[in-house]
């Protein structure tokens, strides 16, 4: 039997996850399962998996091949014992606060830089249920520690990489912290992805993705997925049972198929991200470049100690002097090769206004108070010639001067 997990990332990029022999023969790719039902030879069979006395699939909400590839594959990638995939990130994080026990009566600490649709979760449905919330500082490890100390969280909820301000979490620090209060550290790590860090093996609990950005990379699936221990799984993978927001095996497929070169693609994401940071800061319209990879981010040296390979991430935030969004919109308008669209993580470059966007359904003074001004823009930065962006930029932010 060959130990897999013996193998370096890029070989489990490319092999974790694949299907097992049928018929004397493999498959070398997994193939995409539609079936919903599953019929047995006999029934004591059937029952047998409806038990959970013997593995197998009895119906599509409960498990699917393909999906099951896929899950491998990121719990692979991630070091973790077990996965479970849904329909989207934001499904995976509302699953996983349920199973941790976030209800009635209990608390979550969260990082008040995250992205604005896990606030929104946070302070609409889990307020509504219940759930006390509070935000933190993640990078202010007294007021981490006052605010488990005091409330006791389920959980403490962080970004490795927090969007849009790409603020960096000391997540040793913070699962050292969650744990001293009974808190199960929770990082989403959507950001940063296996081939910057993997935060299982620096003490979280549960590490999420949202898969529709770097795990699947190309802009055509909308995907989550959870990592954690088998315990912890059976949970998840009940409330998923339960609610139904599962990943298709189509949209599975697709993020494994993804999947295999992310180790490549995160290179030139990172590289090319690096390169448009330095650029841009400059450059005379840009007041603020928020990047790890540069010695100016206040978790520059953080970064540089948790992160592998130099690799700090592919999406660069950064502030247009005096801007307001009559001025953003121009910038954004000009762009030709740079799409001006939501999300990140795709080959192709994608600009974002997180005032209008990610962080739309938050108030001014609430993305006032996390530090997201109007002239803030977010890059993610694809896997172009970078001249041929830095060109691009530089013609439309021309066109504001
Ligand atoms: C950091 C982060 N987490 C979670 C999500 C939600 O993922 P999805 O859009 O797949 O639901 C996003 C989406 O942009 C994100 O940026």
């Amino acid at each position: 039997m060959v130990d897999t997990q013996a193998w370096q990332l890029a070989t489990r990029a490319v092999h974790a996850g694949k299907p097992a022999p049928h018929d004397g023969c493999t498959a070398t790719v997994a193939p995409i399962h539609h079936a919903v039902t599953y019929r047995y030879r006999s029934m004591e069979a059937l029952d047998q998996v409806f038990a959970g006395e013997r593995a197998g699939y009895v119906y599509a909400r409960h498990g699917n091949p393909t999906v099951a590839a896929f899950e491998e594959a990121v719990a692979a990638l991630e070091d973790g014992e077990a996965a479970v995939a849904f329909a989207s990130g934001m499904a995976a994080i509302h699953a996983t606060l349920l199973a941790v026990g976030a209800r009635q009566g209990s608390t979550v600490v969260a990082a008040q830089d995250i992205y604005g649709a896990t606030y929104t979760l946070l302070t609409t449905l889990m307020r509504s249920q219940g759930v006390t919330v509070r935000f933190v500082d993640a990078n202010d490890r007294d007021a981490v520690q006052a605010a488990c100390s005091e409330l006791r969280p389920v959980a403490l909820l962080v970004e490795t990489i927090s969007n849009p301000l790409l603020k960096v979490a000391d997540l040793p620090n913070l699962a050292e912290t969650a744990h001293g209060c009974g808190a199960a550290l929770l990082v989403d790590s959507t950001f940063a992805t296996p081939a910057l860090v993997r935060p299982l093996s620096m003490g979280a609990d549960v590490v999420i993705h949202s898969a529709t950005k770097y795990l699947a990379g190309h802009g055509d699936v909308l995907g989550g997925v959870v990592v954690t221990s088998q315990e912890l799984r059976a949970d998840i993978l009940g409330i998923l049972k339960a609610t139904g927001a599962n990943l298709g095996p189509q949209d599975a497929w697709l993020a494994l198929r993804g999947m295999r070169t992310l180790m490549l693609r995160m290179r030139e994401h990172c590289d090319n991200a690096r390169e448009v940071a330095r650029w841009l800061e400059t450059h005379p319209r840009v007041s603020r470049v928020h990047y790890p990879g540069l010695p100016s981010h206040p978790q520059h040296t953080l970064a540089k100690a948790l992160f592998e390979n130099h690799q700090y991430g592919g999406v660069v935030s950064f502030e247009i002097e005096g801007a307001g969004r009559e001025e953003v919109f121009r910038f954004f308008d000009a762009l030709n090769l740079c799409v001006p669209a939501t999300s990140l993580g795709d080959v192709h470059s994608l600009l974002l206004y997180p005032a209008h966007a990610s962080h739309r359904t938050l108030s001014a003074e609430e993305r006032q108070r996390m530090g997201i001004g109007a002239g803030l823009v977010r890059m993610s930065v694809g896997i172009e010639a970078v001249d041929d962006l830095l060109a691009d930029l530089e013609q439309a932010l021309n066109t504001l001067s």
